[in-house]
């Protein structure tokens, strides 16, 4: 392993969650938001879902959550049918969905309680989790009283703590200034390469989804479809602990071009 990066390699690794053909639907099958989606999400890998605004990103996250169900096709997490959302599955919004009544550790500690963790135990991790995200000096801070970069990191830390299988996270950083995101960005480079998480994220932010993931899926919109799904051949399977590693690779201008490329061309036909 080099320096600073993480080794990476999905061979002999199993899909976690599987969509087989899944579409979703709405106003009673007139409008299609997805369709024909067919991905095997391995795990301990880290993919991003690209493509312009309303290509269905959002939907597919929500599938995979059980908070939708798929009208068409199926969606299986560990091999089964899902049923709604559960505790193997954490989801992560770019709104700060921290609770005002709550301390940073009382909204750390919320999922474990209601999952049933012994207090002491909760505790224990919900103080752990606070340092890992640099919030020790925070624990009994109420939102209110911390900057929207903590404030994010307290929702991450506490979704971490329930310690799900798979991250699914909806444009997680957006809502964030740009260093703060570069910095979110880092920290989260830092706790996968700690813990074995299948991540899906959704971003709309290119240079994000390159820096972030092992693989990029890339949708048409209107309908929604998988035009391209990609490896990031370029990483080698590392992950790399500063961006600018990264955006010294001499391949990463070429695939950051291509998606821009696949961008204009989705944006243009839907005018
Ligand atoms: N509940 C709904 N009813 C009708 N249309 C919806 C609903 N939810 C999402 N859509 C539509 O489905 C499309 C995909 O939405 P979404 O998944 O949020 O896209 P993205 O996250 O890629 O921006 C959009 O055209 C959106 O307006
Ligand atoms: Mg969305």
């Amino acid at each position: 392993m080099n320096a600073g990066t993480q080794t990476h390699s999905h061979s002999s690794r199993s899909a976690v969650i599987r969509s087989v053909d899944a579409a979703r639907r709405y106003l009673g099958g007139k409008f299609t938001a997805v369709e024909n989606v067919s991905l095997d999400f391995m795990k301990g890998q880290v993919t991003a879902l690209v493509g312009p605004s309303g290509c269905g990103k959002t939907t597919v996250l929500r599938l995979i959550s059980g908070l939708e169900e798929p009208t068409e096709g199926q969606i299986l997490a560990g091999g089964k049918p899902i049923e709604g959302p559960g505790p193997d599955r954490g989801m992560i919004f770019q709104a700060y969905t921290s609770f005002p009544w709550l301390t940073a550790l009382g909204n750390v500690e919320y999922g474990m309680n209601i999952l049933k963790v012994p207090k002491a135990e909760a505790r224990e991790r919900a103080m752990q989790w606070l340092e890992t995200f640099h919030l020790g000096d925070f624990a009994d801070a109420y939102p209110a009283e911390l900057s929207g970069g903590m404030k994010q990191r307290v929702a991450i830390a506490r979704t971490l703590a329930q310690n799900p299988a798979v991250l699914l996270m909806d444009e997680p950083f957006g809502a964030l200034d740009a260093q703060v995101r570069w910095e979110m960005q880092e920290m989260m480079i830092e706790i996968l390469s700690r813990e074995d998480k299948t991540v899906i994220l959704v971003t709309h932010d290119i240079q994000e989804a390159i820096y972030l993931a092992d693989r990029i899926v890339f949708f048409t919109s209107n309908p929604g479809r998988v035009k391209h799904d990609i490896v990031l051949e370029f990483k080698n399977g590392h992950r790399f602990a500063r961006k600018e590693e990264m955006l010294k690779q001499r391949d990463y201008a070429e695939i950051e071009a291509q998606l821009f490329v696949w961008m204009r061309e989705e944006i243009q036909k839907t005018g």
